[in-house]
């Protein structure tokens, strides 16, 4: 039977911090259940023509590992550029649950972890996100013990955390499974000792789990297989900018000497590159022409290289700006068919797969998807069928989906299920004609920050419908 004894368990404290601005409120999807209410709706009405500039925000799978981390560090770290997110300020709910002080201005978030006082954080806020779950390094690592809920997130497949769990258990931590809470104590009674563990799959969250809780370990740590995605380098970066010796970051070995005690530090979250390969769907399937910064080309170069083979002209203007060209001299079917599968970086992203099925239902030819990171990332296909796409699953091959030919869009009723899938739709109601309306908009805002005001500044016909004041 585990023991929790070296820290009280009792309820996470009162919170006893300074928020300059108020916790958004819960959205109106749990994101557990999938229970969803009709309102905010989005209405596009298309076809839309882009033209213009776009400001890419910080990366939210960056920002919310990076938060986490600072859970290792004594003293204040200063988060900028932070994107203003439900995901994002769910994570400082978290970090404010365990005692923390969180101070968030615009987008910059100031964390105090001194006064942490319980390991135990708030189980309905880590049931909203995927990377809540994330604090269980940090914890572990840090105070000895860690009781945490199994995470929530899009529901997107199968989203085990075997790996995180197996990895723990090699740094010499007992982790028990009790009423839907992983409980890890460091068996030795005093903390995490260094050790080597290979991941069966380059999991991006069990990596940056494992890093963080490597940090603290007592000697040096051998993870293999890593993810090797540039939100784990942005965390590897903040890291060792606390005081934490991280070598490999970005290759699949990391090797991480630990360090009895990191110090919080300053950083700004990279831009995320996931909405920056959106906006530059957005371009092609609008046929238009847009730039977009700040975007770090060289961590856009699977989706270069598809846009390019589709027919795109892809410009780098400077070193972190792109223009992205598929400008029509006739009609709309001057882009081609390409053939796309999904894979951990450098591979094309699971993140961008139901954008690009969107565009690729408007190319000239036989396309086809592959999903091979998660097994059920195809909601939005029910739904761009809806909108007269040409799209069959093809169960012969594993879950490939194919567009056929040129599909031409028109409006229709649809349904976000979850961010990226839900984005799809509105790349979708971009090119159709007539109107769109989108409705399970929560889920879009948890990834994009100020999207309707984004995509408007480029020229695009969106309005967002609220729920009447009762
Ligand atoms: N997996 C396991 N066991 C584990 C962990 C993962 O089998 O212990 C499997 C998953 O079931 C999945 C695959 O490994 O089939 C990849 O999962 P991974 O752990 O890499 O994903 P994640 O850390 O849960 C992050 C992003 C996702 C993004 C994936 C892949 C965050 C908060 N989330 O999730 O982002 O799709 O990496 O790049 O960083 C999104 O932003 O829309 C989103 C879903």
């Amino acid at each position: 039977m585990a023991s929790f004894s070296t820290l009280n368990l009792s309820p996470s404290p009162k919170p006893t911090h300074s928020l300059l601005k108020p916790l958004i409120p819960a959205p109106e999807i749990d994101t557990r259940t999938q229970i969803q209410t009709p309102y905010p709706k989005l209405i596009l009405t298309g076809p839309s023509q882009l033209s213009g500039h776009v400001s890419i925000s910080g990366s939210k799978n960056s920002a919310l590992p990076i938060l986490a981390a600072t859970l290792c560090c004594s003293g204040t770290s200063r988060i900028q550029n932070v994107p203003d997110l439900f995901d994002t300020r769910t994570m400082a709910s978290v970090l404010v649950s365990l005692g923390a002080k969180v101070e968030v201005l615009d987008n910059e978030m100031l964390v105090n972890t001194d006064g942490v006082g319980s390991v135990e954080p708030n189980a309905d806020e880590i049931q909203k996100i995927r990377g809540g779950f994330f604090v269980i390094g940090p914890l572990v690592a840090r105070f000895g013990e860690a009781v945490v809920a199994l995470p929530g997130g899009c529901n997107i497949g199968v989203r085990p955390v075997d790996l995180h769990i197996r990895g723990l258990q090699s740094l010499g931590a007992v982790v028990e499974l009790r009423d839907g809470k992983v409980q890890a104590y460091a068996a030795n009674g005093r903390g995490l000792v260094g050790g080597s563990f290979q991941l069966d799959y380059p999991s991006v969250g069990a990596t940056e789990t494992l890093m963080m809780a490597a940090c603290m370990a007592d000697g040096t740590t051998v993870l293999s297989n890593v993810a090797r995605e540039p939100e784990v380098v942005d965390l590897a970066r903040f890291l060792t900018n606390c005081g934490a010796c991280v070598d490999g970051a970005g290759s699949n070995k990391l090797v991480i000497k630990g360090k009895s005690q990191l110090r919080g530090c300053e950083c700004v979250v990279a831009p995320d590159r996931i909405e920056a390969g959106t906006f530059m769907l957005a371009a092609a399937i609008t046929r238009s022409c847009i730039s977009i910064s700040p975007v770090i080309p060289c961590q856009m170069s699977s989706l270069i290289h598809k846009l390019s083979a589709a027919g795109c002209k892809i410009k780098k203007c400077s070193h972190d700006t792109l223009e992205v060209s598929a400008v029509s001299g006739r009609g709309g079917d001057n882009l081609l068919s390409v053939v796309v599968k999904t894979g951990p970086y450098p591979g094309f992203p699971t993140d961008l797969q139901p954008q690009i099925m969107a565009l690729l239902t408007t190319c000239n030819g036989l396309s086809s998807v592959e999903e091979s990171v998660f097994d059920k990332r195809m909601s939005h296909v029910s739904e761009l069928l809806k909108l007269g796409a040409k799209i069959q699953e093809n169960s012969m091959i594993v879950l490939t989906h194919v567009c056929y030919h040129v599909s031409v869009l028109n409006g229709s009723s649809l349904v976000a299920n979850d961010i990226r899938g839900g984005m799809s739709l509105v790349l979708a109601g971009l090119a159709a004609e007539g109107t769109t309306e989108i409705s399970g908009v929560a889920h879009i805002d948890r990834g994009y920050e100020n999207l309707d005001m984004k995509l408007r500044f480029l020229g695009a016909d969106v309005k967002r419908l609220m729920p009447l004041a009762s």
